[in-house]
């Protein structure tokens, strides 16, 4: 039986566009995703660290990577569960946490926004999962009533885009050849990955949602977003805001293609090394605890 309580939800088509489109894109770019992020989720448990025995909820936890990670620093006696809104990144995290023999791990399709959870938790991870709320408050309001009274929170998000010029460069480039529709029939990803960019926001959001000592601290580590620049250019034209952009103009924009693929070349040259495109990312790394 479910654990978490599920009820109607406000983020249906973010939904749609996880459980579609960006989970074919995550797909194919997982290699650099995991890697890249990974460095960032580090931190985030170096500076949070899950401790032996403890239940940690994995919020947004895709293919349950970071799932299957904290799992082995909790221990036997400890337990994680990962929670992620599309069927399918939980199909794959189910398969692969069993096909790799880890037993402390569950997961479960859930939107956070609306999930009652049936069970408390000492700890709160998310690396990236918590952007993309209808209503990011009653989202983590939820999480916060997940957690046991002194219960941690801790969640790397994206700064800034221009600290993380490889994403915003690919936008501005994509942008002088292709504009966002106004209307469109593909899904979007709901407030987008720069969402708790802000500091006053994202503190106000969790202070608003119950959490106490909220902290966010700077983290610097450059990403690899291609393993060569044909790589980097179709990373960069699948996700984020130039891959938005150019999914929601579909068709209409695909004769444009090639002439943004050109430009996004010359723009991210810059970054391009021996062992492929590495630019600088930062992100946010947010501590806070429940009451
Ligand atoms: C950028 S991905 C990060 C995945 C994973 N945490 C990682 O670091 O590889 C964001 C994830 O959040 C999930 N997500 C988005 N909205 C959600 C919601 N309302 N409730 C639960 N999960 C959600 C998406 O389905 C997606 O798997």
């Amino acid at each position: 039986m479910s654990h978490v309580e599920q009820l109607t939800s406000a983020n249906e088509e973010a939904i749609r566009a996880w459980d579609g489109p960006l989970f074919d894109a995550f797909v194919r770019f997982r290699h650099l995703m995991t890697t890249g992020l990974g460095a960032h989720g580090e931190e985030a448990l170096r500076l949070v660290p899950p401790r032996a025995g403890e239940r940690v909820l994995d919020i947004g936890c895709g293919f349950g990577d970071t799932t299957q990670r904290i799992a082995g620093l909790v221990g036997p006696t400890g337990e994680v569960l990962g929670v992620d809104a599309a069927p399918r990144f939980i199909k794959t995290a189910k398969h692969e946490a069993e096909e790799a023999g880890i037993d402390n791990v569950r997961f479960e399709v859930a939107d956070i926004e609306n999930a009652a959870f049936g069970e408390r938790f000492e700890l709160a991870f998310s690396r990236m999962g918590t952007m993309f709320f209808a209503n990011p408050v009653a989202a983590l309001r939820n999480v916060r009533e997940a957690l046991r009274p002194d219960g941690r929170l801790v969640m790397v998000v994206w700064r800034a885009k221009v600290e993380n010029d490889w994403l915003y460069r690919a936008q501005t480039i994509t942008e002088r050849f292709v504009t966002k529709p106004e209307e469109y029939d593909e899904p979007t990803c709901g407030p987008g990955p720069f969402s708790m960019a802000n500091a006053d926001t994202t503190s106000g959001i969790l202070l608003s949602a119950g959490f106490e000592n909220v902290a966010l601290r700077r983290c610097d580590i450059p990403i690899t977003i291609g393993l060569h620049m044909d790589e980097a250019v179709e990373f960069v034209m699948s996700l984020g805001p130039a891959g938005e952009i150019l999914r929601l103009a579909g068709e209409h924009a695909a004769h444009l293609h090639e002439p943004v693929a050109d430009a996004l070349r010359e723009g991210l040259a810059e970054w391009d090394g021996p062992d492929g495109v590495t630019a600088p990312a930062s992100t946010w790394i947010v501590t806070a605890d429940a009451p």
